[in-house]
């Protein structure tokens, strides 16, 4: 289990320049991510989503999402998330701790 607090902090600094978090809140460059845990890919409203990305069609767990924040044009190729990825686990099981607290 990641350390969600810890994870807050990195999605303030990495993710919330293209993402809000908070129920309701707005889409940016990116989808809001509230709720993301135990979502398929490519469902907020309103959100003009690649192909790529709702073709998709992942279930977003906590495995899903371990792989995809590792490389996410890997994970998701054609994906417009600009985002090189986080390589220390760590940071990935931090993140996703805290999306899960927010889903
Ligand atoms: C999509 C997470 C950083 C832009 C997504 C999705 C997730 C995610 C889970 C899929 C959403 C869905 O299927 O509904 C994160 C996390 C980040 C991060 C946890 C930080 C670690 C960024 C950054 C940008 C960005 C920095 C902008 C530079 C986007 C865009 C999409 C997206 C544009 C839609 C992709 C598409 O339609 O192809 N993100 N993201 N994200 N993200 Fe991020």
């Amino acid at each position: 289990m990641g350390d969600a607090a810890n994870g807050a902090k990195l999605f303030k600094t990495r993710c919330a320049q293209c993402h809000t978090i908070e129920a309701g809140g707005a889409n940016k460059v990116g989808p809001n991510l509230h709720g993301i845990v135990g979502r398929t890919s490519g469902k907020v409203p309103g959100f003009a989503y690649t192909d790529a990305n709702k073709n998709r069609a992942v279930s977003w767990n906590e495995d899903t999402l371990f792989d995809y924040l590792l490389d996410p044009k890997k994970y998701i190729p054609g994906t417009k998330m600009v985002f090189a990825g986080f390589k220390k686990e760590k940071d990935r099981k931090d993140v996703i701790a805290y999306l899960k607290e927010n889903s």
